[in-house]
């Protein structure tokens, strides 16, 4: 049994952060009477002058239901570079980092994180440092996990902005498009789109037409509901085009809620407006279930490093949590299924998804599946 063991979170921060590093404290030294250290700023606190700190129940009172991480993140940090616009394991000052970890006495390591954060992680383990991955996004675009903690605040926020949207829509007789977060994923608009009752969604599995949206937002007008709103993932795109990026260089989505906005108001003369959720979607208190799941996976992740394992990621899977290898858990990115059942749904309850043939309710839609990328 290791006699103390070191957390941190890296990549973007998601609401169930913190409980998921109490679940670990708490579990390591109620039920394993392990030491448990703190890492800071993600892998950076184990590299140069190294910043950790001791992490005991009292440390960790009261952290659940509060937004971010008490132990700081960092997105990319030193072990990951922008070349050709992508991330590269150009430079991995793993050696410095194990070094690290055997001054501090640090045995194994619950890492919770992305993909980038978990391919670290596996590199941990494959120089034989014992290494559990918790994953973590709002996006929910991990393939090897049913859910992520964070992605339910996130939807619960989204359909919040819509619902208040709704009501300035239907005032003002606007169109009114919410851009939300999500990578290259719709999950958070769809799920947010049928909370929030959108009369439009359009998501990255889904080239949308601008001829098909303008089709949507007369039908309604001539059925006499004189609004539309309309929820955009940030990497939805045009039918020919590609996704729209704020800052290319680093790839961060943005601009295509804008972009849609402007041309609905060309193109129907319709006032339009445009609200970007941003960061909204990512602060906060979690709601309850992104605590427990936050939770579960923290206190399953100890277990499974007590279990002798290493390498691998928790993940719920047919309501229960188990573990993956990292490996298999970073491979793939898990894409809204276009012929999935709640996409079925949505168009079945008069949803569109702005498909160039959009059709009649029930009726197929024609479009084409980008399979590529992201
Ligand atoms: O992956 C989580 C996420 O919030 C994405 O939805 C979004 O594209 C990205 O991170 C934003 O990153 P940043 O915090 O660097 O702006």
């Amino acid at each position: 049994m290791y006699k103390q063991i070191g957390v941190l979170t890296g990549g973007g921060d998601a609401p169930g952060l913190n409980a998921a590093i109490r679940a670990v404290v708490r579990t390591a030294i109620g039920e394993f009477g392990m030491k448990v250290v703190g890492i800071e700023d993600s892998f950076e606190g184990i590299l140069g002058e190294t910043h950790t700190r001791k992490l005991n129940t009292a440390a960790v009172s009261g952290i659940l239901p509060r937004g971010g991480t008490i132990l700081g993140t960092r997105n990319r940090g030193s072990f990951v570079k922008m070349v050709d616009g992508k991330p590269t394991f150009v430079e991995m000052p793993i050696g410095e980092a194990l070094a690290n970890l055997d001054i501090l006495g640090i045995e194994a390591l619950v890492a919770i994180g992305g993909e980038g954060t978990l391919a670290i992680a596996e590199q941990f383990h494959k120089r034989g440092f014992p290494v559990i991955g918790v994953p973590k996004t709002i996006d929910n675009d991990l393939a090897a996990t049913e859910l992520t903690f964070g992605f339910m605040t996130a939807i619960d926020i989204a359909t919040e902005a819509l619902d208040r949207l709704h009501t300035t829509a239907a005032s003002h007789d606007r169109v009114m498009v919410l851009e939300v977060m999500g990578r290259n994923t719709g999950w958070i608009a769809l799920h947010a789109g049928l909370a929030g009752s959108a009369d439009v969604i359009l998501i990255p599995e889904i080239p949308f037409s601008f001829d098909s949206i303008i089709r949507k937002v007369q039908a309604r007008e001539e059925s006499g509901s004189k609004f539309t709103n309309i929820v955009v993932a940030e990497g939805a795109i045009e039918l020919g085009k590609r996704e729209m990026y704020q800052d290319e260089k680093n790839m961060r989505l943005g601009g295509v809620g804008a972009y849609v906005s402007e041309r609905i108001q060309e193109m129907t003369g319709k006032e339009s407006r445009c609200v970007v959720l941003g960061h909204l979607q990512r602060g906060g208190s979690p709601n309850a279930f992104d605590r427990m799941l936050g939770t579960n996976f923290g206190a399953c992740a100890v277990r499974a490093l007590a279990n002798g394992e290493s390498g691998k990621m928790v993940a719920l899977q047919a309501g229960t949590v188990v573990t993956v290898p990292i490996s298999e858990a970073c491979a793939n990115v898990k894409k809204v299924a276009v012929d999935g059942q709640l996409v079925r749904t949505a168009r079945d309850i008069g949803i569109s998804f702005a498909a160039p043939k959009e059709s009649k309710l029930g009726e197929e839609e024609m479009f084409e599946v980008r399979t590529s990328g992201s």
